[in-house]
Formats: structure tokens, C-alpha cells, sequence
């Protein structure tokens, strides 16, 4: 959500600052900030609206002096997107500024109580009762304050403090919400995320829960609430800063679409050791897994899309009964929960509110869980039982795509896994599985070599006013993450439908022209869902049929089709999944649309 950047050297801070910031944007803002020591005082600039605007604001950085500062992108959640609103916040003798990520549940609490000591607040924000804080119980020593401070907020949050009474040293500390510490040659930095500092450095720390971290130019310390001194393994980042940028593309969103090849044999390759599956990370004996009488799997958006997919494959595999929930629902409601129940958390960002939530609700209950996370580190990677890591890379785009198959393909990795423990796959099934999933990418690469047709498709469709996808099984599961992409990032009205609930009152909404995209991989439903697509054609719908390469017949059917190559029903997700993506991609782009940043959305989703 929010971004957090700061820096400590002997180099101007501004610019860095900026650039960090810049490299955060793909977390969704709506308002930048910055905040620098000149040497006399704290000085801020802050602006509503995209980081062009504070780039104006100070002359790309140049017009604010200094070599400590902290910056933010901030996304609004107490208070509107606004200048005062936007972070930094400084206190009341504007002698101390702080940068935060998360929310201070208590904050009307301790703001009643500051204002009623004469304490004189300029936001809306929970984030300024942080910084009047400090001021409040400033008594000469600001990493003993900061401490203090935090003994009184309840909530989430990173945070950055700078003041002009310690002039030489940045604080950071998180509780819930990620931040890391880039260590530097005579300079140090903080972050919300490694793209903001990758152009000074490849050496990070990750700081975990309640950990405090005083940066000063010759060094970081890290020390805990106790103000022990706390020794840290310093994490060396692998990943080129390439792979944070657009690497040439147009927009992030189509380069992570393209980089799924790669994606897929990241995550399955190591785990694939002389044709047997070693998932080494899931700490479970047989007899533990075969002790399970249910599967829960909790994930929020398109991660929650992928749990669909995954009900009708560990059933099928598994033979055990799989209960796929929105984690915001689930967490609200009274799960039928234990230690019987296998639980299985979906999430890129590992951040996600909703999802960490109902994780912890199940582990409450007794359940184990084993998460599917991308970002490493991360809260619900570190607080689950097990954590399998899809190794998709940084995602940058608002819309996930890459990070959505290789979920996928760790689905199949567990299929396959869990189904030779359970005796529930044959000797042959287990092979043939697995030299299908090592073909997936090679198939993915064979459809993105045939992006033309789908942009073509796309150039005489992108005028469609709503969109129907169906499916049925398993494409009826695709069908839910085809119709988000598109409406997501096009902002064309679009539903999911299983297509045997079409008759039961959808069907009223087909009219001449409505743009139905029907489904149509899943072998043994090929007749129902033809009988499907001539349904809505008799209502005048314009039909753009998705199967497999075996189905030639299916062209004299729908008006129009794209075809991908063939494989196991369990694995044709991965395939067919791409030409959605394209076909989305396309259409935002023909219409002008802000792709890797669609309006209202955020990558993140740290808040509930
Ligand atoms: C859609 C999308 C979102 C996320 C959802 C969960 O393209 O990206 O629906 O899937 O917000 O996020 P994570 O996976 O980070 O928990």
C-alpha cells in the first residue's frame, strides 16, 4: 500500500529520495512526500496527486537541501488524499517528522488525549498522533521515545523518524507492515520495498516485528524494544534491477505476462529432482497428511481465483472435500475449522490483510497452514506453518499475472505431491503429470509467439460495453480470473458465470452484439458448453471461444476462437489462462486506459 523511503549519507537526499519513491509507485498512492534536515530545521514538501507533482514541486529535488530525509507515497485511509493529509507529518515544533505504512487503531484516543494538553494537530491522519508523540515524551533521547511511543499505539505500522534534536540518525521500525534497511558505504537507507533501493544497493536487512533499526551513516543498528542489540543476517539481493523495471515494454503488466515461462520453471525446477516432486519446505509426515478430512484454502482477488482452480483439482487428485473462501469472509464467520483441516493461504504480496487474518483465525482453530507466497519474508510467509515460494520475481504491475501461474503451478506441484502420499495417483498418473507440468512453459512460450491474433481479436472487440466469460469445472474457475483482468484494468463491465447458471437468470442480460467469451478447454464438458454457446447466440450474443488445439470444430461455432495447445485437464489453467490476459491487455491498451496502475487499486492491500 503506502511507500516508505529514506536516506542517511553525505549526498543529497532529495533525489534519492524521489527516485526510491518512484520505484514504490506500483504500490498505488494518491498523494507524495518528502522531508528533509537543511541543517536548521525539518523541511517538507508534499503534494496530492501523482509524484510529477512533488517532482515539480521541488525542482526534481533540487530546491530542498540535505542528507537525511524521509519520503512516502501515501494511500489514504484516515483522512482524503490531500497536501496535509500527505506524509511526512511533523510535530507540533515541527522538530520531529515521521513516515508511516498501517493504521494506529487507537489513534482518536491518543489525539483526544494530546489536544486536550494543548497539542495542536493540522491532518485527518492516525499517522500525526505518531508524530506528536514523539514530541509529547521527548526527554532528550529519541530512540528511547520512539520506544515509548510505540507502547502506546495499537495497530500496524513502518515507520521513518527523523528530528532535528538527533540530526544525525533516521529510526525505522516496523510492526505488520514490511520495511527494510538497505545498508550502504557510508550511507544507509530504509524501505518498503528492495526496487526503491536497488540503485545503491544489493545488501538489506528485513526488519521483523518490534525490531528497531537506528541508521547513521557509518552504520545500522538493530535492536529490540528491550533495547537489546539484535543480530541480523544481511540478505544479498539476487535479482538484477532490470527486473524491477519495464526491461523495454511498454507497461510492466505485458513484460510480467511474457516472463511466465521463465516464472514457471523458477518455481517448479528446483522441486522437480529425477522425476519425483521434493517439497521439502512442507513439513508434514504421510500420516499427517492422510489424517486431514478437509482442505481450506483462503486467499483474496485473483490468489482466490487460483484456490478455485485448486477445488476442483485436489478433489479430483486428493479425493478429500476442499472448501475454497474469500479470506474477508471467512475470517468473519464461524469456520468449520480444526487440527483435522489442512489450510492452504494464496497470496503474492504476502501483505494481504484479509488473507493474514484469516490465516491466523484458522491456526487459532489448530489448523496447519501452509502458505503459497511470493514476496519472501513476508508477514504471512513467515507466520505460516510451511511457506512454499513461488519464485515469480518482483511483480510490478497492479494486475497479477505471473504471480497467479506460478501459484498455479505450485497447486499442481502439491496435486501431484500429495496424491503419490495419499495413494490416490497411480505410479503412471505421477509421471505423466509431471512431464506435463515440465511442458507447461514451453506451451505458454508457443501461445505468447501467437500474441497477434489476440490483439487482433482484441482491436475488433475493445468497444464492447459488458462482457460475459463462462465455463464450466475448471474453466468455469478461469473464467473468474478472465472476466477480473479484464474489467480491472479495461474498466469494461465484465462477469463470470458457471454456464450452466446461465438459465437461471443471466441469460436475460444477452442482447444483439453482447460479447460472450466462453471457455471451452475442459474435454469432458466440450457438448454442455457448445450447447451453452448456441444458447446465447440464438439471443444475439457475439461469441469468442477459448479451446484446445484438438477442437478445430469449435470455429464453425462461435464467431470467433483461439486455440492453445493440448495438455492434462489439470495443467490447461496455465494455458489458457495467457490468451485472458493478452485479450485484457490489449483492450485496456486500445483504450487508453493506465494499465499497470488501473485507478483505485493498489497492489498491496495492507488495510482491511
Ligand atoms: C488482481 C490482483 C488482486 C490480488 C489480491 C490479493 O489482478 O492482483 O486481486 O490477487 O489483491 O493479493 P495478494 O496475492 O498479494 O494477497
Amino acid at each position: 500500500m503506502c511507500g516508505i523511503v529514506g536516506y542517511i549519507g553525505y549526498e543529497q537526499a532529495a533525489p534519492f529520495l524521489l527516485g526510491g519513491l518512484e520505484k514504490l509507485e506500483y504500490r498505488g498512492y494518491d498523494s507524495a512526500g518528502i522531508c528533509l534536515n537543511d541543517g536548521e530545521k525539518l523541511v517538507v514538501k508534499k503534494s496530492k496527486g501523482k509524484l510529477e507533482e512533488l517532482k515539480k514541486l521541488t525542482n526534481n529535488g533540487n530546491d530542498i537541501i540535505g542528507t537525511v530525509g524521509i519520503g512516502h507515497t501515501r494511500w489514504a485511509t484516515h483522512g482524503e488524499p490531500s497536501d496535509v493529509n500527505a506524509h511526512p507529518h511533523l510535530s507540533d515544533s515541527c522538530r520531529f517528522a515521521v513516515v508511516h505504512n498501517g493504521i494506529i487503531e487507537n489513534y482518536l484516543q491518543l489525539k483526544d488525549m494530546l489536544t486536550a494538553k494543548g497539542v495542536k494537530f493540522r491532518s485527518m491522519t492516525d499517522t500525526e498522533v505518531i508524530a506528536q508523540l514523539i514530541e509529547y515524551y521527548y526527554k532528550g533521547d529519541l530512540v528511547d521515545t520512539v520506544i515509548k511511543v510505540l507502547s502506546k499505539l495499537d495497530g500496524s505500522y513502518a515507520l521513518g523518524v527523523i528530528s532535528i534534536e538527533d540530526p544525525d540518525e533516521i529510526i525505522a521500525v516496523r510492526k505488520e507492515s514490511p520495511l527494510i534497511i538497505g545498508l550502504g558505504e557510508n550511507e544507509n537507507y530504509i524501505a518498503s520495498d528492495v526496487p526503491a533501493i536497488l540503485s545503491k544497493t544489493r545488501s538489506i536487512y528485513r526488519l521483523e516485528n518490534n525490531e528497531i533499526a537506528i541508521l547513521r551513516r557509518d552504520g545500522v543498528k538493530i535492536i529490540n524494544t528491550d533495547k537489546d542489540e539484535v543480530t541480523k543476517q544481511v540478505e544479498t539481493i539476487n535479482w538484477d534491477i532490470d527486473a524491477a523495471e519495464k526491461g523495454g515494454y511498454e507497461h510492466f503488466m505485458f513484460k510480467e505476462i511474457m516472463e511466465q515461462p521463465k516464472a514457471i520453471r523458477d518455481t517448479i525446477t528446483p522441486r522437480i529432482k529425477n522425476g519425483r516432486i521434493v517439497l521439502d519446505e512442507i513439513k508434514l509426515t504421510a500420516e499427517q497428511v492422510k489424517s486431514f478430512n478437509k482442505i481450506n484454502i483462503l486467499a483474496c482477488g485473483s490468489a482466490y481465483h487460483v484456490g478455485v482452480v485448486a477445488k476442483y483439482i485436489f478433489e479430483k487428485v486428493l479425493r478429500k472435500p476442499v472448501e475454497t473462501d474469500l479470506a474477508s469472509e471467512f475470517r468473519y464467520r464461524d469456520p468449520i475449522v480444526d487440527e483435522h483441516t489442512l489450510t492452504i493461504v494464496i497470496s503474492q504480496s504476502g501483505e494481504t490483510a484479509d488473507t493474514k487474518e484469516a490465516m491466523k483465525e484458522a491456526q487459532r482453530r489448530g489448523s496447519h497452514v501452509i502458505s503459497i507466497v511470493n514476496v519472501v519474508g513476508s508477514a504471512i510467509a513467515s507466520e505460516s506453518d510451511d511457506v512454499i515460494y513461488t519464485w515469480a520475481g518482483p511483480e510490478i504491475a497492479v494486475a497479477t499475472t505471473k504471480a497467479y501461474s506460478t501459484q498455479l503451478a505450485v497447486i499442481y506441484l502439491m496435486a501431484i505431491y500429495f496424491g503419490d502420499m495419499l495413494g490416490t495417483i497411480t505410479p503412471d498418473e505421477y509421471r505423466n503429470y509431471v512431464s506435463e507440468l515440465e511442458s507447461v512453459p514451453d506451451k505458454i512460450t508457443k501461445i505468447l509467439e501467437e500474441e497477434e491474433h489476440v490483439q487482433y481479436l482484441a482491436s475488433k472487440l475493445f468497444n464492447s460495453r459488458d462482457v460475459f466469460f463462462i465455463g464450466r469445472n475448471i474453466d468455469y474457475a478461469l473464467s473468474l480470473e478472465g472476466s477480473l483482468k479484464l474489467k480491472e484494468i479495461s474498466y469494461i463491465h465484465s462477469e463470470a458465470y458457471a454456464a450452466g447458471e446461465l438459465k437461471h437468470g443471466t441469460i436475460s442480460l444477452i442482447e444483439k452484439g453482447t460479447l460472450v467469451i466462453a471457455l471451452a478447454t475442459h474435454e469432458e464438458l466440450i457438448g454442455k458448453i457448445v450447447s451453452n454457446i448456441k444458447e446465447v447466440q440464438a439471443r444475439g450474443a457475439n461469441v469468442l471461444c477459448l479451446a484446445c488445439e484438438n477442437h478445430q470444430e469449435l470455429k464453425d461455432v462461435a464467431q470467433s476462437t483461439i486455440f492453445i495447445p493440448h495438455s492434462c485437464d489439470m495443467m490447461l489453467p496455465s494455458l489458457a489462462v495467457i490468451p485472458l490476459q493478452l485479450f485484457a491487455y490489449y483492450v485496456a491498451s486500445l483504450k487508453g486506459c493506465d494499465i499497470d496502475k488501473p485507478r483505485n487499486l493498489a497492489k498491496s492491500v495492507t488495510v482491511e
